[in-house]
């Protein structure tokens, strides 16, 4: 059992609210006369999607997408799979992807190449958080929150074994 000794705060809610309003300024600005479909990955980036949408002064569409990467373990198998489709079709809407994190960026590799197969018009990625130094498959990434470093992350929507999506800041789980 994971005692609340190994949290230590790295990110508070405020320093999220006013990371969250930039991107969506900088959404805003980008999207303008458009009406961008966002697909957030779930379950890590519910929290992220409902503030940022709140955000958003833009007509828009909401979907999710669920997909296997590593649930309980810390550590991505590698392989993908898709486990909850979007009912939304993608082709030719200006779908924006939001992610809680890009870690090795294999999940995002295989989402970015998933939803171009189905043709939209422009395919973009919005994540709160980006660990750089664990990335074993380069992705573009359009929007970003905070780099982080090296170091494993709970709260707000992300979790370690399921625990810890519902603390409103960003802690470090150390070991
Ligand atoms: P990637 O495929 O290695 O980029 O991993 C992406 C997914 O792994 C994220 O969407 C998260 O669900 C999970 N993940 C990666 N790093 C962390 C972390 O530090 N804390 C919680 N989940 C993480
Ligand atoms: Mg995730």
């Amino acid at each position: 059992m994971v005692s609340q000794q190994q949290l230590k705060i790295l990110i508070s809610r405020d320093e999220i609210a006013k990371a969250v309003s930039r991107l969506a300024r900088e959404i805003e600005r980008d999207y303008r006369d458009k009406q961008p479909l966002l697909i957030g990955v779930l379950k890590g980036s519910f929290m992220f999607m409902a503030d940022l949408i709140r955000e958003l002064d833009l007509p828009l569409d909401l979907d999710f997408i669920r997909l296997s990467s590593y649930d309980t373990a810390r550590e991505s198998s590698g392989e993908v799979e898709v486990i909850h489709e979007t009912k939304t079709p993608v082709k030719d809407r200006d779908v924006l992807v939001v992610e809680d994190i890009v870690d090795t960026g294999i999940t995002i590799s295989f989402l970015l190449d998933y939803l171009e197969s189905k043709q939209p018009a422009s395919l973009k990625v919005c994540t709160l958080t980006d660990k750089p130094s664990r990335r074993r498959v380069p992705v573009p990434i359009d929007y970003r929150g905070f780099t982080l470093p090296n170091k494993f992350i709970v709260g707000y929507g992300l979790d370690c074994g399921q625990r810890f999506r519902n603390l409103p800041d960003i802690y470090t789980l150390e070991d």
